[in-house]
């Protein structure tokens, strides 16, 4: 099972800076990329930098420390120094607000 959960105003989303959420024990970094929002796990699989800080590039998260990419539509490690992928969460924007959806 999973739920839903409202996490904010979709016009804080953005399609360069992260929107760092805290919700239901994860943190989650989101971005707005076209019409779609994506949630990937705050927290680099290298080393654990935190991703709220990133740079987006082209449907891209980019590690503020050492520079990896990751695809934030599958969390796949794009480019060393991070070889494990980035947990993903399904998001959406209904009525003005991002929801996010949280494994139970
Ligand atoms: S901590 Fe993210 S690339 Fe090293």
């Amino acid at each position: 099972m999973s739920k839903w959960v409202d996490v904010g105003a979709a016009k804080e989303l953005s399609e360069t800076e992260p929107l760092a959420v805290f919700v239901e024990g994860f943190a989650i970094a989101l971005v707005r990329c076209g019409e779609q929002v994506y949630g990937v796990q705050d927290l680099c699989t290298h080393d654990g930098e935190t991703l709220g800080n990133a740079q987006v590039e082209d449907c891209q998260i980019v590690c503020p420390r050492h520079g990896a990419h990751f695809c934030l539509k599958t969390g796949q490690a794009l480019t060393p120094p991070a070889y494990e992928p980035l947990q993903t969460f399904a998001a959406r924007v209904d009525n003005g607000r991002v929801l996010v959806e949280i494994p139970a």
